[in-house]
Order: C-alpha cells, then structure tokens, then sequence
C-alpha cells in the first residue's frame, strides 16, 4: 500500500489509538479484565432511565422517528436544539447567543480536529503556528489530530506539593510569555487526564493572553461546565466572543451517540460549519433528539447537579482513599482530584517506565493508562512524563479497590527493583 504523508501520519500508531483498541480488545483477551483505562462513563441508573423514556417517546412518534432516522439535519445541527442551547446558555449565564453561535459535530474529537487544524499548521504566508497547550500534560486525543508535524506546543507546568501525598498542577505563566508562533490556545477544564481545574484566575489571565496575541482561546469542557458537571471545586464557566467552547454529551452518558457542540463568535461557527460538511456531510440525529428537551426543562443541570457530579465526586474519594490504603509510604504523588473521571498518579523516581509498568498490570488483568502520551506538545527530556499512569474511577467501587490492590502490589515490586 502506497500511503501519502496523510496516510501515514494518520494510519500509524498513536497514543489514541492503542488506547481505544485496548479497550475494544482487552475485554475478548481477558473477559475478567478490570478497566480502569479508557474514558467511558460510569452507568447511573437515574440519568439511563432519563435517556430511555426520551427514545420511546421519540420512537411513539412517527413524525419525529423519521424525523430521527430518515432525514440529513442542516450541516450545522437541528436549528431548534441550537436555539434551546443558546437560550439555555442565555438564561443561566448571560452570553448574549443566537442559534447562529452553536454548531452541533459528530463528537468533540472530530470537532478538535476541524478547530485545531483551523488555526494552526502551515499559513497562508507560509509560516507556521502551534495549537499550545497552556498546562500538559493533557488529553491524549489531540496528540495526532494536526496535519502537520511539530503541531502542538506546551508549557511544562509548575508543581504544588499539597502535603498527604497530593500535589497540583499550576499554568506556569512566565514560561508561557515566551512562546511564539501561536494560533490558538487550548485547555481542558477539568483536564484530562489529571482531574485539574483551571482556577477562575487561571482562566482570566489565558483570556488576556489570548486576546493580547489575536488567537482564539478553545476551552474544552468535555467534563466540564455547564454540564455535565463533573467537578468538585467552584469554578465558572467561561465564555465570550474570543473564546471557543467545546461541549459533549459523552460524559453524561452518551458517547455512543456522538455528538459535541461547538459554541463560538458567529463567523467561526460558519467557518466551522462549512468544514464539518465537508468532512461529515452532516451530524447524527440521535443525540440532539434525546438531550433537546433537557436544555428547556433545566433538567440537563439538575442531572448534573444532583446525579452525575456526585456520583463521580464520590467515587473519586473512594479511589483516593484505596491508594492511599494500599501503597503506605511509597514515593507516590496523587494529582487533587478536582473534577473528570481519573485519578493522575505520579510515581516519583519510579525504576521502571510507566509503559512497562501498564504492561505489566496489563498482564495482570488491570487496564491502566501510561502518562507519557499526554506530554502533548512538552519537549526535552523530562522525567516525570515516564512515572505517571491514568487510572479511571468510573466503575463501582469494588472493582476499583481490586485495581488499585493490584497496581499497588506492582508499584511496590517496581521500586523494589
Ligand atoms: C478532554 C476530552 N475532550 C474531548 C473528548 C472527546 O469526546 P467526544 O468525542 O466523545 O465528545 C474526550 C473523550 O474522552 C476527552 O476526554
């Protein structure tokens, strides 16, 4: 087979895509596998029960099951889900938003790869910019998205010790000042994968930046606000005309349904729009069609509010406390858990690599995620990007305390040599 560049850099491996194919085939390897790995939701009976009641209606309907199987939607989303959105945005926040700043893509990842490769990559003068990332590590699923090589830049965060093994990452804001060459800015809020949420002051000062330098600031709230939620410190959402916010229905449920929602100044929801026909032609009608209601009723804050955050609030002390049961007075480090669905463990002058420490929970049956992929953008060698691992805690909590039982047992064999 004779692949172009495109073909190459997009048909090789990835940091992305090992992680979903261990998930799809980890499970037909080991049927007792315990997935503490990729990043699907826990299952809450509440919010499942919500979804189900929607698609019988829907199916009930004649009129509104053809309108959910057998019609294209206009390339830029259901006009009227937009409108609820915008007016729901409206109602709690003020953002002053018509239908014409919301525009619906088949999932946030495929929204990502149109915004970033938008704004970064060769100009048109031919020089080159980076998406940067303002604190990495960050979400894997960037790290191959751009066309071009040398696609992302970073800035290598600054590091809090909280005491009783936590620790925070902090936006190094005077190594920030340098970087060149920038077409946009880019954050995750809470990030995956360290549970981290940009500070209300982090995120004004990125503002500023982003303003200073002509670039957009894209704020992804797969997570995060306004729904669904999942956070465990105060924090606003944040929009306003130089901002892009990326929205998701994945983490309350939905991420076989494929939809994310991008909301920005109206000429970059054109331009948003015109290149999502071209890559998808149109986006899935499933997911505007369960969540639409939600958006009129409010019910998509209280699922938040009174279902989701705390379900996962919960979980998230439950695994902290399993780690810190199990591994004593190792040289561990847990990243504050502040919001998202994972704990981040930095293992501090761990004698082996976090991959060869995956490897070998994977050996035993407990699938984690390796660090060093979500060094997106870092440069040089940095230690610390070979001692950390992902570990979700969306399933129940049994299952979790047997993970970390076993990552525990090869931590200590690990600096045990
Ligand atoms: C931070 C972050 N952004 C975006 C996505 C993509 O989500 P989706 O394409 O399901 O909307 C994910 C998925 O896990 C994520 O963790």
């Amino acid at each position: 087979m004779k692949l172009s560049n495109f073909g190459k850099k997009f048909t090789g491996d990835s940091g992305i895509v090992e992680l979903m194919d261990d998930l799809s085939s980890a499970l037909s390897e080991n049927p007792d596998m315990i997935f503490m790995g990729g990043g699907n939701p826990g299952r809450l009976p509440a919010v499942e029960a919500v979804f189900q009641q929607r698609l019988e209606a829907i199916l009930a309907d004649p009129a509104r099951r053809h309108s959910l199987f057998g019609v294209y939607q206009s390339p830029q989303g259901d006009r009227d889900f937009r409108r609820q959105i915008a007016d729901f945005l409206n109602r709690e926040f003020g953002w002053g938003l018509s239908a014409q700043n919301i525009a619906v893509s088949n999932g946030s990842q495929s929204a990502f790869f149109i915004l970033y490769n938008m704004f970064a990559g060769v100009m048109p003068d031919g020089t080159r910019r980076s998406i940067h990332l303002p604190l990495a590590p960050e979400y894997i699923g960037y790290g191959d998205i751009g066309l071009s090589d040398n696609f992302f830049t970073a800035t290598r965060p600054s590091i809090e010790l909280l005491g009783d093994h936590l620790f925070k990452y902090h936006v190094d804001f005077s190594h920030l000042a340098s970087a060149e060459d920038i077409g946009a800015l880019c954050v995750s809020r809470p990030t995956n994968p360290t549970g981290n949420v940009l500070t209300d002051e982090e995120m004004a000062h990125l503002d500023a930046i982003a303003r200073s330098r002509d670039i957009p600031l894209i704020i992804d709230g797969a997570y995060g606000l306004p729904f669904p939620g999942i956070l465990f410190t105060q924090a606003r959402p944040q929009w306003n005309d130089n901002t892009i916010l990326t929205l998701s229905l994945s983490k309350l449920g939905l991420p076989g349904v494929r939809t994310g929602i991008v909301i920005a100044r109206q000429d970059i929801i054109r331009a948003f729009t015109n290149a999502n026909t071209v890559v998808s032609l149109a986006c899935g009608n499933l997911g505007p069609a369960l969540a639409t209601a939600l958006f009129d009723s409010g019910e998509i804050l209280t699922l938040s509010r009174d279902h989701i955050a705390p379900y996962y609030r919960e979980r998230s002390q439950h695994a902290v406390q399993c780690f810190r049961d199990q591994l004593g007075d190792l040289p561990y480090h847990i990243h504050k858990p502040e919001g998202a669905i994972f704990l981040w463990l930095w293992f501090e002058g761990l004698p082996i690599t976090s991959q060869a420490l995956y490897q070998r929970l994977k050996r035993r049956g407990v699938l984690v995620v390796p660090g060093q992929n979500f060094f997106v953008g870092i440069d040089g060698d940095w230690p610390h990007r070979h001692e950390c691992l992902r570990v979700s805690y969306a399933q129940d909590p049994d299952t979790i305390r047997r993970g970390v039982t076993i990552i525990a047992e090869e931590v200590r064999a690990a600096y045990s040599g």
